[in-house]
């Protein structure tokens, strides 16, 4: 999509990450891996985990306030509320209803979005889009992740990646030439089974024999999905700098999903941008999912790597599998 209507950008940003970390050394005594392994196959050192009685949506909220705050919007303003989640609370109601509640959003419609990694970029881009037609004036948009919960702590091949965490963006009108310029949203089903999570839907309800069989976690074929993600983040890239109408020299910032710094590194790579325009935090954060991007975001915006009037470019890929990019001036 290029943007049509009104300009709609972000406002906002803020993250959360629950207060117990797991390192790699911790993982050791979990499964048979190495902090070496580890640290040289992902980049990963160190990750956030849930502790019992801590929600999804308390990440979520948490990140929200933060970006309520910097948007100087407060509950009573948010027209919308987007979570992007493949972990909520519960199956019913949506996360994005214990969102709702918790801030006391009272004006706000609310739901969930499901695109597993790629789904803030799918939140963005429906939440601008909204914006931008004026059917709503401020949209929050949060990726929220607890991965912890439904990961095999048993599986040395997945459980060294997985992490929780939240991000969020508020979604305003803002000045022409600012906000969101492009997005590109793919998908193709038909690569299902490089990462899903089997059981807990129609295809396998929940029963004793699908907890029984471990059915509930989600599972991987890494290297598959190491070289799918490689190809499709240069593709999602160059599709939407052409749709801004831009070129790669024009972007100041690249935010990638936080799956694997060797990944990231191929990426840049191929599009032949300089390292150093990356955000990279999977280093303390590992995946978080759909939460890495906003994540991303907003700690580059906390460090003070993201200028007014720069042009960044956010770009995820993740289970079902789905893609995409958003190209957005600051
Ligand atoms: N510790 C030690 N050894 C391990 C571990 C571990 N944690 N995990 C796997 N190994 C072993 C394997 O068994 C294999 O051994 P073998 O050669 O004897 O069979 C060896 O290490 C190499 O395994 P590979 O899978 O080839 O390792 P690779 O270099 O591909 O790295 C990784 C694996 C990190 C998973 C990588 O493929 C990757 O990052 N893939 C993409 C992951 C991703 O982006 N997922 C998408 C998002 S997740 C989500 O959507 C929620």
């Amino acid at each position: 999509m290029r943007n049509g209507g009104r300009p709609a950008g972000i406002v906002g940003t803020g993250f959360y990450v629950p207060p117990k970390v797991l390192t790699n050394f911790d993982l050791e005594k979990l499964v048979r891996t190495s902090d070496e392994w580890i640290r040289t196959r992902s980049g990963i050192v160190e990750r956030h985990i849930l502790s019992d009685g801590e929600l999804t949506s308390d990440m979520a909220v948490a990140a929200a306030r933060q970006a309520m705050d910097m948007a100087g919007v407060t509950a009573n303003d948010l027209d919308l509320i987007l979570v992007c989640t493949l972990t909520p609370d519960q199956p019913m109601p949506s996360c994005a209803c214990e969102v709702q509640c918790k801030l006391g959003a009272t004006r706000a419609g609310a739901s969930d979005l499901s695109a597993a990694c790629t789904g803030f970029i799918y939140g963005l881009s429906l939440g601008a889009g909204i914006v931008s037609s004026g059917a709503a004036e401020t949209v929050l948009v949060i990726g929220a992740e607890a991965l912890s919960t439904v990961t095999d702590w048993t599986d040395r091949t997945t459980c060294v990646l997985l992490a929780d965490g939240a991000g969020a963006a508020v979604v305003r009108p803002v000045p022409a030439g600012r906000g969101v310029l492009s997005t590109y949203l793919r998908a193709d089903g038909g690569m299902r089974d490089v990462l899903y999570v089997e059981a807990g839907g129609s295809r396998y309800p929940a029963s004793a024999e699908t907890v029984r069989k471990r059915m509930h976690y989600i599972r991987m074929t890494g290297r598959d999905v190491f070289k799918w993600a490689v190809k499709v983040m240069e593709e999602a890239s160059l599709e939407a700098v052409r749709r801004a109408a831009l070129t790669l020299d024009d972007i100041d910032l690249v935010i990638p999903h936080q799956a694997n710094i060797r990944i990231i590194d191929a990426a840049a790579q191929r599009l032949g941008i300089p390292r150093e325009r990356f955000v990279c935090n999977i280093e303390h954060y590992g995946n978080t999912s759909t939460a890495s991007i906003p994540m991303a975001l907003a700690e580059a915006v906390q460090h003070g790597r993201v200028h007014e009037g720069d042009t960044l470019l956010l770009v995820g890929f993740g289970g079902g599998v789905t893609w995409g990019s958003a190209v957005v001036r600051w």
